[in-house]
């Protein structure tokens, strides 16, 4: 029987265990950026043990967020992000971005444009009708995601976790029921799938790079 107290590999991670703090959005990121608050949250857990704890969902794009105080990844985040995974490391867990665009649930209202879904479609989040996406915003919103991983891998994250889950955009795009396009994007699962399994765009070669264990 697997023991929950034996290390793990996880791709090119070796976790001291094998629990992972799942991504649960805090609300501890006043003006989009890490507070002390965050940082002592996740602190705590990795003090308590945790293999890796998740900072929860941190938007690629200032139009994917849910909520207007919400990480976005641009310059100004990224002390705070390192100051929150130094004190995780330093209590010897590592940590985990969850990165991703909220796509037709992003807050339309608070980010100041309408969000973009697969098809044109009611978003009860924000009560307003959201767009449909373009091919230059797939693309857009694709790049971000690689823009995001690699400025995790700067802010100093063993991990990243994309977002494919409650109707965000790519998981959006999965769904037959929201995603009515007749382009290369729509139609049969391998077209829908097309925006989750887009490879990343140019990646520098310093994305390839990983730790073995957290430091
Ligand atoms: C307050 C709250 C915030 C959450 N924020 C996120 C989030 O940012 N990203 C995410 O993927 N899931 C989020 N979730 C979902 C939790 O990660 C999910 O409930 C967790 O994985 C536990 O799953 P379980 O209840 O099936 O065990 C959130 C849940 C709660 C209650």
């Amino acid at each position: 029987m697997t023991d929950i107290f034996e290390p793990a590999r996880l791709g090119p991670l070796t976790l001291r265990n094998r629990t992972i703090k799942a991504a649960t959005f805090e609300g501890m990121t006043k003006g989009a950026l890490v507070t002390d608050d965050l940082i002592e949250f996740h602190r705590a857990h990795a003090a308590g043990g945790v293999a890796m704890t998740t900072v929860a969902y941190c938007a690629v794009a200032p139009d994917g967020r849910t909520e207007y105080d919400q990480i976005h990844w641009r310059p100004e985040a990224m002390p705070g992000l390192r100051r929150l995974t130094d004190a995780v490391h330093a209590e010897g867990a590592a940590a985990s971005a969850q990165i991703g665009h909220a796509g037709p649930v992003a807050n339309g209202r608070s980010n100041g444009v309408p969000g973009i879904a697969p098809s044109k479609s009611f978003n009860p989040m924000s009560m307003q009708m959201t767009r449909a996406a373009t091919r230059a915003d797939i693309e857009r919103v694709t790049k971000a995601h690689a823009n995001a991983a690699l400025m995790a891998i700067e802010a100093g994250f063993d991990a990243v976790e994309i977002h494919l889950g409650h109707n965000y955009f790519a998981s959006s795009f999965l769904s037959p029921k929201i995603n009515k396009r007749t382009d290369e994007y729509g139609g049969s699962l391998a077209n829908r799938a097309k925006v989750a399994l887009a490879p990343a765009p140019s990646a520098r070669p310093s994305a390839t790079a990983s730790r073995s264990s957290p430091s």
